[in-house]
């Protein structure tokens, strides 16, 4: 989707439609009080008479209006005023996608930006717009064998309010597109039935995006690498499954050879059963979701490919199932883990942190200036936290801290939740030098204290992404989160 930046007077814009805010409270401000004066005050005599109106999300068509260039009037409620902000403005660019796309118009021009917000710049007044915009389009339709061929909007004007802002709106929009196109990727990835988002897929889709963007290239290790390198934790998780692991290494060098990366890396299990701890049949299914964290990386790499910004950053997604069978791992079977520390596994669900601990111990090879793992590692973190926030963990405070404003910037957000040593206590194990998992209590927790002991002293943050990366029931499918937070903390490094 295109977003050309406008910068002349609201009534002589050409365009489909054009889309005015309209706030609670009877006056009417900025472009929307300017087109009101051009167009024989209809819209004055709107809100004069209707009993509602400015309600957020609310929106109501106007298809044919003279005195102004443009053909109609899309009027979207923005709430109150004082309360406008950046998830207000992504609200009512969300609704008015939805309004445009029930009528069919291919381009319209928005105004929900034009006059100032509280708190954003127009770099993120752009850029969220975009973004919004584009995820609202977004629809997985590609295994339906009849798709209902709706026009889509193509192109939406974004208006400012004088020459100066076109430069910085400009470059919200790019970023925002490159935001959405990772979006895209990592839902995609993630939307896909766990029969054709094998490991071998998410790895060939990993080549395929690294062909088609400069200073990006993705390696692929199979298990025989794997068992070279001790990768004995990695490997336990995927004995019981016939689809062969994959370990997908994408790097994209924006930055001289000699500036440390960034290390990022993704849960990347296509398909969680619990292994012999097998799951209850209750919304298994959702666990084809299990690689949300992998999609996430490698959609985030691509974003980076898209905006070739001047960093060094590695994508590591250890990619397998956990399955049941005859060759699969028991409960109290022990395993070594690259780091050579020896694991007893006491519950085979608890497959994502003996993932990771492989691929945390493979990332300390590129001295890395920090690491940041992404997971749907605990139905804890969801009970903790729900489906709000990211769950956030961390060594390392100035990190964590970065990364809790990049998700408020980003609207994409986080919550710090806590590391410490104590929540280890449980792991303890009288055959092995830890278990992979222990009480229940506080498992979120757990779970990032256990991976915390496969990182060293690098600064390093733990994403567990269980209650926000996919939504259940009749919306149900990938939300493409944590992309934006991601590419916000990168973007401002
Ligand atoms: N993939 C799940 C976590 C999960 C569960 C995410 C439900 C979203 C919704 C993970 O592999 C898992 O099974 N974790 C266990 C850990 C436990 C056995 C220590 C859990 O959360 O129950
Ligand atoms: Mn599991
Ligand atoms: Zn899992």
């Amino acid at each position: 989707m295109e977003f050309p930046v406008r910068t002349g007077a609201p009534k002589s814009q050409k365009t489909a439609c054009a889309i005015l805010p309209i706030f609670e409270g009877r006056t009417l401000k900025g472009a929307s009080h300017k087109i009101d004066s051009s167009c024989g005050k209809i819209l004055s005599k709107l809100i004069r008479t209707s009993s509602s109106y400015g309600k957020l999300g609310q929106t109501l068509l106007i298809p044919q209006i003279k005195g102004i260039a443009a053909e109609k009037i899309l009027l979207v409620g923005c709430g109150k005023e004082t309360d406008f902000n950046a998830k207000a403005l992504s609200q009512a660019v969300s609704a008015s996608i939805a309004a445009l796309s029930k009528v069919g118009l291919r381009e319209a021009t928005s105004y929900l930006a034009y006059s100032s917000i509280q708190d954003i710049d127009e770099y993120y007044k752009a850029r969220l717009t975009a973004e919004a915009a584009q995820s609202a389009l977004y629809r997985f339709d590609e295994i339906k064998s009849h798709t209902s061929r709706q026009t889509k909007i193509t192109r939406l004007g974004i208006a400012v309010d004088a020459l100066t802002k076109a430069k910085e709106a400009r470059r919200g929009v790019s970023h925002g597109q490159a935001i959405s196109s990772g979006m895209n990727i990592a839902r995609d990835l993630s939307n896909r039935p766990p029969n054709i988002c094998t490991p071998s897929h998410l790895a060939t889709e990993s080549q395929e995006i690294a062909k088609t963007f400069d200073n990006l290239t993705t390696k692929v290790l199979a298990e025989k690498d794997m068992e070279r390198l001790g990768m004995g934790a990695l490997l336990s998780v995927t004995r019981g499954a016939k689809e062969p692991a994959k370990f997908i290494i994408m790097e994209y060098k924006g930055a001289s050879s000699n500036e440390a990366p960034i290390v990022l890396c993704g849960k990347g299990i296509t398909f969680d059963t619990g292994g012999i701890s097998l799951k209850p049949p209750s919304k298994m299914d959702e666990m084809k979701f299990d690689m949300c964290g992998a999609a996430t990386v490698i959609g985030t790499m691509a974003s980076l490919g898209q905006l070739q910004p001047s960093i060094n950053v590695i994508g590591l997604v250890p990619a397998c199932e956990n399955m049941p069978g005859s060759e699969a791992t028991r409960p109290s079977d022990i395993v070594t883990s690259m780091s050579e520390q020896t694991i007893e596994i006491i519950n085979t669900d608890a497959e994502g942190r003996l993932i990771l601990c492989d691929a945390l111990t493979y990332a300390s090879r590129y001295e890395p200036r920090l690491m940041i793992d992404v997971a749907t590692l605990t139905g804890a973190c969801v009970i903790a936290i729900g489906h709000v926030y990211t769950g956030l963990f961390s060594n390392n405070d100035d990190l964590a801290s970065d990364l809790l404003e990049a998700g408020k910037r980003s609207l994409d957000p986080a919550w710090k939740l806590p590391i410490d040593e104590e929540y280890g206590v449980s792991l303890k194990s009288n055959f092995a030098d830890f278990a992979n998992s222990g009480a229940r209590e506080g498992g979120a927790s757990i779970a990032a204290q256990f991976l915390s002991r496969f990182v060293g002293k690098t600064p390093w943050a733990h994403l567990d992404i269980a209650g926000i990366a996919w939504k259940s029931n009749e919306n149900k499918g990938a939300t493409g989160r944590p992309v934006p937070l991601l590419m916000d903390f990168l973007l401002n490094l």
